[in-house]
């Protein structure tokens, strides 16, 4: 059920709504609302462990949320609105231990989509993880929303997604900001910001740093191989393969093939393929990284 901008955010009084961003599409509950952020955690069969990141329209919202700014903070919020999201030190007696799964922190993000922007401004802070079941590929365009949730889910559509991937996590370790989860914004895009390229922060399960990085992502159900037998190949448009070609798009453009990815992960199922194969003959750094990095978790049982 497609919504207008009105109708969602009157629904997100009690409610939840599928809401674009600029990144991937969203399961949207009001900050202040228990009783749907409850069910975004078991509409999307989330684990209660696994925290929410909140938006919000501008970035002087922060401060009401927040205990205390860890150093650099400005020259990051620079970057907003967009793919970015800080875990900084929370309120914890105003943000609700559900939101937070217990932890002293909460993550932030100021959404650059102005469809979302327009939104967050009649609502006021919403919690939105990816509008996917936990686990599946995310959702790039309200179709995709649909096919996991239902055709009758309220749905504010906003067309495909600009950027295809998630937004980049960091988080203030020691004396450095670390990327917590690789996104839309590669490493390399925060030397100019920064002063230096943040380290990818290690995934220790004793000591979650972000504890979504410790669950099984974005996987179809298709088997996805590096070697063997295969009935299919995601892979690129210049090259010639020995298998059918699900393009992913052009070696040239690496925000095309991000823009397509969940895309193609999903046209796996549609075609009830049981393996394909992976073409990860691809440069390593930049977007390329992240391209990488998501694949490799879609193909994590298997590679
Ligand atoms: O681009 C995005 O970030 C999208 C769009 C809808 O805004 N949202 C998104 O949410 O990707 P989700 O729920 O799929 O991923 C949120 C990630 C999880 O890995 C979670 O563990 C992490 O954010 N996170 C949330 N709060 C955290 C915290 N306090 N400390 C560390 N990680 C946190
Ligand atoms: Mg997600």
């Amino acid at each position: 059920m497609r919504l207008t901008l009105e109708e969602a955010a009157q629904r997100l009084k009690e409610d939840v709504v599928a809401i674009p961003t600029e990144t991937v599409y969203g399961l949207a509950a009001s900050l202040f609302c228990p009783s749907a952020i409850d069910k975004i955690f078991s509409l999307k069969k989330r684990p209660r462990v696994n925290p929410l990141i909140i938006h919000l329209a501008e970035i002087r919202e922060i401060e009401n949320w927040i205990e205390s700014l860890p150093p650099d903070f400005d020259k990051l919020a620079q970057l907003w609105p967009g793919p970015l999201t800080l875990v900084l030190p929370a309120r914890i007696d105003k943000i609700p231990d559900a939101v937070r799964a217990d932890l002293p922190t909460a993550a932030f993000r100021i959404p650059a989509l102005q469809l979302t922007r327009d939104l967050l401004k009649k609502t006021g802070p919403l919690v939105v993880p990816s509008a996917n079941l936990s686990g599946r590929p995310s959702a790039t365009e309200p179709a995709h929303v649909e096919h996991d949730f239902g055709v009758d889910f309220p749905v504010l559509d906003g067309g495909q997604t600009e950027k295809g991937l998630e937004s980049t996590i960091l988080g203030f370790s020691a004396s450095s900001w670390e990327i917590l989860r690789q996104g839309a914004l590669p490493p390399e895009h925060f030397l100019s910001v920064l002063g230096y390229v943040p380290a990818l922060a290690a995934v220790d399960p004793e000591h979650p740093t972000c504890p979504g990085q410790l669950f099984r992502h974005y996987a179809p159900q298709a088997k996805l191989v590096t070697s063997g037998p295969a009935e299919a190949i995601l892979g690129f448009i210049e090259r010639t393969y020995a298998l059918p070609l699900i393009p992913l798009g052009s070696l040239t453009n690496p925000e095309e093939v991000a823009h397509n990815l969940y895309q193609a992960l999903r046209r796996l199922d549609e075609q009830h393929l049981h393996t394909v194969r992976l073409d990860l003959d691809f440069p390593v750094t930049g977007l390329w990284a992240t391209i990488r990095e998501r694949l490799l978790r879609a193909a994590s049982k298997y590679v």
